[in-house]
């Protein structure tokens, strides 16, 4: 290989925080116009390599070489300066501010003022590239998970990035805008542009990747052809010896007979939910099942009381429960883990541990004191639950992996067992071994009596999982399916089929 070809090489990279080693001799290569993915369990160190390529955190030994030069001061401003732009795994836009705003951030041409008139055409040229369409004016914060990520997309195409690290960019898009994000992939490739692409996906990984790094505790297992990989060969250097089952688990039927333990009623919020119905009997497994942007975590939030809602009924544990507020459904033994875990979930500024307890305190105090022995204990044993790494009852979680920041925040919810849980994407940006220890859990709370209301981008989990599903549509619930019964090719129609009739009918 002509070393001009090597955008980005690594030589012997070590990274280690407060004397903790992360990375171990990292050798690596980026060429030009190659999709590279990084593959490995959560915590084996694929973001904190593309953090150090793109200036975001230093290296602690070894060296660094950048078109060819070698890099002794790197930061993210020198990164971007050369041409290497970064994704994060945990986005990180402006909220106030507009999608065009956020794209053109820091490269504005007139610099103070964001209008200058050829901001039109400029986005013109960044959507022409990427493919994805996107009100310029809209507010970044109203938007979803998944529009915000195009707009971190489109923000490195501005940026006319030769280098694009994407830390789990389709982690929260829909099977159909992961292929568009594919097709924009190709299309920068064929631009003789180097893309590193931490996945989790591994058919995401195997479909469009040249090369593939294995990465496992901090290592690299190998780099090789991804001609030469199979879905089984890739798990298999993930997990070394460890070995895994990814097959699905065993559903339970639910008691038969009981009354529903949530009922709800035509549903209506200000939040778009336009008319939802759904029962959840003890010991079963309900999906909601759509297309990102369907209402599906609206209808959840109305549910939980996190959202204002204008009509309709709710019914749980055998009373009305129309008064609903956040604080109200966990007295009530109703619990939520929400999708977007940085914003929402956890409280970075503090440890594991409150973490996990802040809202269980009252089961580890008694008469006036902490029972801090029990509340370790209680998370202690959590952390191997889930295997959550590093296994520190203090850890700091702003430093964890993103895949152990989201096992700390499904733990919190089984401190205590509550009487319905909602998952919002559970098992989003986990690792396999973690994903199943997250289905596991899933089939356990249901097989103790728990309802559980369970929302993924990823049909095939639900169907894997749920006993029933609702399929969810414009702020609706618009039919309800037994899985075993469903194709999902007759699922994706019944999904995709409004907006064909509606489209048609604006075209008549
Ligand atoms: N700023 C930091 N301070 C301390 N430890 C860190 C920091 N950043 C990362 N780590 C640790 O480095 C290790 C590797 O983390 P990294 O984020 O690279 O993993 P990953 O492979 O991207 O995992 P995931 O799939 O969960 O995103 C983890 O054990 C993590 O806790
Ligand atoms: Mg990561």
């Amino acid at each position: 290989m002509n070393d001009e070809e090597i955008y980005v090489r690594l030589i012997d990279v070590g990274k280690e925080f407060s004397g903790v080693r992360v990375l171990r001799n990292i050798n690596l290569d980026f060429r030009k116009g190659e999709i590279h993915a990084l593959v490995g369990e959560n915590g084996a160190g694929k973001s904190t390599v593309g953090k150090i390529a793109g200036g975001y955190y230093s290296r602690s030994s070894g060296d660094l070489e950048i078109f060819g030069e070698a890099v002794s001061h790197w930061d993210p401003a020198a990164a971007l300066k050369s041409g290497i732009a970064m994704m994060h795994q945990e986005l990180q836009l402006v909220p106030e501010l507009t999608v065009a705003q956020n794209v053109f951030l820091g490269i504005e041409n007139n610099r103070g003022s964001f209008l200058t008139n050829d901001e039109p055409a400029r986005l013109a040229a960044v959507i022409e590239v990427c493919g994805f369409q996107l009100d310029p004016n809209a507010r970044a914060g109203s938007l979803s998970l998944a529009d915000q990520q195009k707009i971190e997309i489109m923000r490195a195409i501005a940026r006319d990035a030769k280098v694009i690290v994407m830390d789990e960019p389709t982690s929260s898009l829909t099977a159909d805008e992961a292929d568009r994000l594919h097709a924009t992939m190709r299309r920068l490739r064929a631009m003789g542009r180097t893309i590193i692409y931490v996945s989790h996906f591994l058919d995401h990984v195997l479909s469009i990747a040249d090369r593939v790094t294995i990465m496992r505790e901090g290592a690299v297992v190998r780099t090789g052809s991804i001609a030469e990989e199979t879905k089984a060969s890739l798990v298999a250097g993930m997990l070394g010896d460890a070995g895994a089952d990814v097959s699905y688990l065993d559903k339970t039927p639910p008691v038969r007979g009981a009354p529903p333990l949530l009922s709800v009623r035509g549903l209506v919020s200000d939040n778009g939910v336009k008319g939802a119905d759904l029962e959840i009997h003890p010991g079963e497994i309900v999906g909601l099942i759509g297309l990102v942007g369907s209402g599906r975590t609206e209808i959840a939030r109305a549910i939980f009381g996190a959202d204002k809602t204008t009509a309709g009924a709710v019914m749980f544990d055998g009373k009305d429960y129309d008064d609903r507020s956040p604080r109200e459904s966990v007295a009530r033994g109703l619990a939520m883990v929400p999708e977007d875990r940085r914003k929402q979930g956890l409280v970075l500024s503090q440890t594991v541990r409150p973490n996990m307890t802040l809202p269980h305190l009252g089961i580890f105090s008694a008469g006036g004191f902490m029972k801090t022995g029990a509340e370790r204990n209680a998370v202690r044993s959590l952390i191997d639950y889930f295997g959550v790494s590093p296994r520190h009852v203090d850890g700091d979680v702003v430093h964890y992996s993103g895949g152990n920041q989201q096992k700390v925040l499904l733990a919190k919810w089984i401190m205590e067992e509550p009487k319905l849980v909602i998952l919002d994407e559970p098992s989003r940006g986990v690792d396999l071994g973690a994903r199943r220890r997250i289905h596991e859990f899933i089939v356990e709370l249901a097989r103790k009596g728990a309802g559980v209301l369970l929302i993924s981008s990823e049909i095939e989990e639900v169907l894997g999982l749920a006993h029933r599903a609702y399929l969810v549509r414009e702020g609706r619930t618009f039919r309800e399916i037994v899985p075993e019964e469903q194709g999902m090719d007759q699922i994706l129609w019944a999904l995709f089929h409004d907006e064909q009739s509606k489209t048609a009918r604006s075209h008549s």
